[in-house]
């Protein structure tokens, strides 16, 4: 499947337009969501093999997630675990249907393995995404790994009415997500990064707290639902210290690292390095790695951490669970290695678990074991 992907598909794919070559893929993701029996033959073909990890309470099948901005609206999720995903981030949503940036507003750099994007939260508001898990309820289509929500800010709502929209959301999707990601890290929303100063994000989670205390009382059957905090990589050792401190006098249960990132190499090979927007993918890597490894020492493995930006190979995947994350994300990777690269993925996790004689993968987190060869 993989020189199928690599030789038949992402040429037809890399031809056009990166976001139209995504809306396709999601378009066909969607279609085949519908039918169980196509389903069930993708999972015979994707499906990786299990490496569950236990992340307070929830239970993983495996470590490698979807990330964010890949299906906003939610239209593609029961395709997801059958692609071999053990969780799925949906979003991000905002509470008010919006547009987003003008495009075009997503650029492939590949021959750095990267994405530059400056999509600027463009998906159909919280009702319609609640209304489209609603059907998937219903129809049977709900997956059986954890879902999580990415909430963000709408365009149109101030900066200073920022915590109040973030708890509306939490409102809205406290029957169907089994965690939420605030989202206070996206380089293309105005001033949204602002929000991930000491002041402005106790301000966020206060109300955050507040309402997950009302829903709680309100669906007193349901376990909570944890909150993680997803953050730049552009911020400095003593930024982090401050976000940390704050999110340790809330109910944070983790911090998804990283967002996208605003900086550009210093000899850029590639003059679609010139765009404004995140880059993501190979660039960001060892970036990313760096925020997770601080997070992890400094809060002393307190909080979880979700490894994200620039994992395209198992050797990327060790690197970060040695940093200090227990849990994966992927998005540019599946754009240059296709949806096999998740059963690599966990595969070769599988295989350094085995190498390094552990019990199970938890007992790497943040040991920075090194990556082994077979014949090591
Ligand atoms: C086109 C695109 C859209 C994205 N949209 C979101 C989003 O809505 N919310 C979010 O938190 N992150 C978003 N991200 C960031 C990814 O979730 C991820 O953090 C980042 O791309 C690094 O991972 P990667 O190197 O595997 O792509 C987006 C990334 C891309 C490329």
């Amino acid at each position: 499947m993989t020189a199928f992907y690599r030789h038949f598909v992402k040429p037809i794919l890399f031809q056009s337009d990166p976001e139209m070559a995504h809306d396709w893929t999601l378009r066909i993701l969607h279609k085949l969501s519908q039918n169980a029996h196509l389903l069930a033959t993708f999972e015979t073909f994707y499906q990786a093999s299990p490496l569950p990890i236990q992340v307070e309470g929830l239970h993983f099948p495996n470590p490698v997630g979807l990330a964010a901005g890949m299906d906003k609206n939610a239209k593609a999720l029961p395709a997801w675990p059958s692609l071999g995903f053990g969780f799925v981030e949906l979003g991000g949503v905002t509470y008010h249907a919006q547009p987003g940036n003008p495009k075009p507003r997503m650029f492939r750099l590949p021959s750095d393995l990267g994405v530059i994007n400056r999509m600027g939260f463009n998906n159909n508001g919280a009702l319609a995404t609640v209304q489209q898990l609603e059907e998937w309820k219903k129809t049977g289509g709900w997956p059986k790994v954890p879902v999580a929500l990415n909430l963000g800010k709408s365009k149109i709502t101030p900066l200073e009415s920022a915590p109040e929209e973030y708890a509306k959301l939490v409102h809205c999707f406290w029957r169907w997500a089994d965690f939420f990601i605030v989202n206070v890290s996206s380089p293309n929303t105005p001033e949204l990064r602002k929000l991930q100063g000491a002041q402005a994000i106790d301000h966020v989670l206060s109300a955050i707290d507040e309402e997950v205390t009302a829903c709680r009382a309100a669906h007193p059957t349901l376990p909570t639902r944890p909150i993680w905090v997803k953050v730049d990589p552009d911020l400095s050792n003593p930024e982090l210290d401050a976000l940390m401190e704050v999110c340790g006098r809330h109910s944070v249960q983790g911090i998804v690292a990283t967002n996208t990132t605003t900086w550009r190499p210093q000899h850029p090979s590639d003059s679609t390095y010139s765009q404004t927007g995140g880059l993501s993918g190979a660039p960001l890597r060892e970036r990313s790695s760096e925020v997770i490894r601080w997070i992890h020492q400094r809060s002393q493995g307190k909080l979880k951490i979700i490894g994200v930006g620039g994992i395209m190979t198992a050797r990327d995947a060790w690197e970060k669970i040695g940093a200090g994350a227990c849990l994966l994300q992927v998005y540019s990777g599946l754009v240059f290695k296709g949806p096999t690269l998740v059963q690599e993925l966990v595969a070769g996790l599988s295989n350094q678990v085995c190498l390094h004689g552990l019990k199970s993968l938890d007992q790497a987190v943040g040991k920075g074991l090194p990556f082994l060869a077979e014949e090591d």
